[in-house]
């Protein structure tokens, strides 16, 4: 194994998903926290969540018996600012200052999100969100009193999480957007990335000693057969999907291939003047970048898109995004045949970090870092406490040897920051969908999770990643 000697073992989260607390302490109201923004029916809402705001002290000294490295987190916004801009709240500040005193006191690195999907209700209702550059103004302001408040105990940072993805799921109004309006939603995404990029600057000049790259989801896409055609159409879909969101940060501009897809969907982005210098000039120190899968892409002909297909507003099942991936003036998205299958019948792409790694590493020539990657499922949790997990040890170690051959070939990774470290409510599948090496004693339902003790269980995937980690990468069985 050829892990690097300080290669940043960790895992992730963010703060709607985790902390919990929606009213406590003078946080304000974020898109997730109205109860019609319920996703799917039977599932529980984001305020209990897996309350790691009372229980974050016990949570990090058990991602420090894991021998964690790192910890990915996000600041909610809301709790910084009630409104999205105005007053500060102090106890949201404390708040984190604690939580970072507490990862430092156990040799943790955190590594922030400054915004992962859960935007203040104000900033939604008085702007519409990211379809206006005032959310932007707002969330530079944020950008500056966390830079000057944190100097000195965040060292790696993340703009925003997971941009590209807003603009997939945009009929969501809990992240932004509307359903069938393709040019207000590729609009969102540049006015985000001019602003990260303020950000990123500002983050330089307020932070000299600290590192600050983008949090894009991004995939493998490959063609689907040796056609020509097909390999055109996946990197065209390689352009829409991964590039558009990161070259505009390292070089200032948009890859041209994307021009047929926005002429053909009438999309025209505002660029504004000085837009594509500030964005020339941020400089990233790293990619950050969530990977779950691929993209396999067929070539095809031009054709209507049938919106009235999509459904509506709440409808965020995967078919959604899947439909979204048939992207007239790119290409079809259709289901890999080589995927590999768990014990337990899931099918995954163990490729899928070691090719996208491999790739920013030759484009962009800078550290890159694994921000999310992971495998959801119910897990059930035994009479004596244990919790056997063993599709998703499989699932892990598959990738982490994948990541290891990419790295001997010359991907730049410099860390693996999975998803999660102690289970959290999924955007869209409630807490049944469980992702972390600690399970969280909780179940659906809204009204117990109030004042439920939310218990901590060791899952078996927990022993297993500590002895990955304190083998750097060497004992995987
Ligand atoms: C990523 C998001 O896309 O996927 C996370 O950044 C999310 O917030 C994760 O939880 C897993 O997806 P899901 O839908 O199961 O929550």
């Amino acid at each position: 194994m050829s892990f690097p000697k300080d290669f940043k073992w960790g895992a992730s989260s963010s703060s709607a998903q985790i902390e919990g607390a929606y009213d406590v302490d003078g946080k304000g109201l974020t898109t997730w926290d109205y109860e019609k923004k319920k996703i799917n029916p039977g599932t529980c809402s984001f305020k209990y969540a897996s309350d790691f705001y009372h229980h974050y002290k016990e949570d990090i000294a058990l991602m420090a018996e894991m021998g964690f490295k790192m910890f990915r987190m996000s600041i909610s916004w809301a709790r910084i600012f009630p409104e999205g801009e105005g007053e500060v709240n102090e106890k949201g500040i404390q708040f984190y200052k604690d939580v970072f005193k507490e990862c430092h006191k156990h040799g943790i690195e955190p590594l922030v999100t400054i915004y992962h999907f859960d935007l203040p209700a104000a900033l939604e209702e008085k702007y519409n969100g990211w379809h206006s550059r005032k959310t932007g103004e707002a969330y530079v302001n944020y950008c500056k009193v966390l830079f000057e408040n944190f100097k000195d105990d965040v060292h790696y940072w993340l703009t925003n999480n997971e941009y590209n993805v807003m603009i997939y799921y945009g009929a969501i109004d809990m992240m932004t957007g509307k359903a069938n309006d393709l040019n207000a939603l590729y609009n969102t995404g540049h006015i985000q990335l001019v602003y990260m990029a303020k950000a990123i600057s500002l983050c330089h000049e307020l932070c000299p000693d600290a590192k600050i790259g983008p949090a894009p989801n991004l995939c493998a896409c490959y063609p689907a057969t040796a056609n020509p055609k097909d390999t055109i159409a996946a990197m065209n879909m390689e352009d829409l999907r991964n590039n558009m969101w990161v070259d505009p940060l390292v070089f200032g501009e948009y890859p041209k291939s994307i021009n047929q897809y926005f002429k053909y969907n009438n999309i025209v982005l505002d660029i504004q003047d000085g837009d594509m210098e500030t964005m020339k000039n941020c400089h990233p120190d790293f990619i950050g970048f969530n990977c779950y899968g691929d993209e396999t892409i067929e070539h095809c002909d031009f054709y209507e898109m049938d919106w009235d297909s999509l459904v509506g507003a709440d409808n965020r099942d995967m078919s959604y995004l899947v439909k979204l991936t048939e992207k007239p003036g790119v290409g079809k998205a259709i289901s890999n045949p080589f995927f590999e299958v768990g014990e337990d019948g899931h099918k995954f792409d163990p490729y899928c970090i070691r090719v996208t790694a491999r790739k920013l590493s030759d484009r962009y020539r800078l550290p890159v870092i694994i921000t999310e990657n992971g495998y959801g499922r119910p897990d059930t949790l035994e009479e004596d406490g244990s919790v056997h997990d063993r599709y998703r040890i499989e699932h892990l170690r598959r990738m982490i040897e994948e990541m290891n051959t990419g790295i001997e070939e010359g991907a730049l990774l410099f860390g693996y920051c999975p998803w999660s470290a102690v289970d959290l409510v999924s955007t869209r599948e409630g807490i049944s969908k469980r992702y972390g090496f600690i399970y969280v004693d909780r179940d659906e339902d809204d009204e117990k999770a109030k004042t439920a003790e939310m218990k901590r269980y060791r899952k078996d995937s927990f022993y297993w990643y500590k002895n990955v980690i304190a083998s750097n990468g060497e004992k995987l069985d």
